[in-house]
């Protein structure tokens, strides 16, 4: 069974991060055959990047990254459900990414972002870059959710039948690349 992780992006106290995953994980029962997870970094109590040897040795120090590692190890794919901050990601959801290395390679990655201003276009172009970096494979199909016109008062999500069916889109495509490259990750 092809694993999928829906990474949650976002770790502050009112984040509406959670309502936009929640509706990733429900969207996805209905498909594809792939067992999906919500991931929430915010349980993970991940501090400042505090490794002291390069993730690309695997050879971690703390409990928390092995801990971190292991969830990211034991995923086939990933949804990153991130907003727009400054223009990026996230601080939360980078520090999270460069905590490791093997355990991102060889898989693919579709994106979800939400935002005010652009519904998280700047966010998802960053990601896509950060990701090329680990081969992560990212997918064509993605989603700006405008927190203007997808929430209502900026804070409930009311997702529209347009963008379930991007979601749908979205899922086909990062299940089928995450199955695509398994002999990749074999090898
Ligand atoms: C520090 C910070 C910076 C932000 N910068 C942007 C931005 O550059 N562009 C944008 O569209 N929204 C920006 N926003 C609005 C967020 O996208 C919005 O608050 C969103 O709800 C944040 O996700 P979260 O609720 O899961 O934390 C910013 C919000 C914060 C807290």
């Amino acid at each position: 069974m092809t694993r999928m992780g829906i990474i949650l992006g976002t770790t502050r106290p009112g984040r509406v991060g959670p309502q936009v995953a929640a509706w990733v994980h429900q969207v996805a029962q209905e498909d594809t055959g792939a067992e999906f997870e919500v991931v929430d970094i915010a349980d993970y109590d991940l501090p400042l990047f505090d490794e002291p040897r390069s993730p690309l040795l695997g050879d971690y120090a703390h409990e928390h990254t092995r801990k971190w590692s292991a969830k990211i190890a034991e995923l086939d794919g990933f949804v990153f459900v991130t907003p727009e901050y400054n223009r990026s990601i996230p601080s939360s959801l980078k520090n999270a990414i460069d905590y490791l290395y093997a355990e991102w390679t060889g898989k693919a990655a579709g994106i979800v972002a939400y935002g005010s201003n652009v519904s998280g276009a700047r966010a998802v172009e960053h990601l896509r870059l950060i990701a090329a970096g680990l081969h992560i494979a990212t997918v064509r199909t993605q989603l700006n959710l405008s927190l203007v016109t997808d929430f209502e008062s900026f804070t409930t999500f009311t997702p529209s039948d347009r963008h379930a069916a991007a979601l749908r889109q979205l899922l086909t495509e990062v299940t089928a690349w995450a199955r695509a490259l398994a002999p990749l990750r074999a090898a």
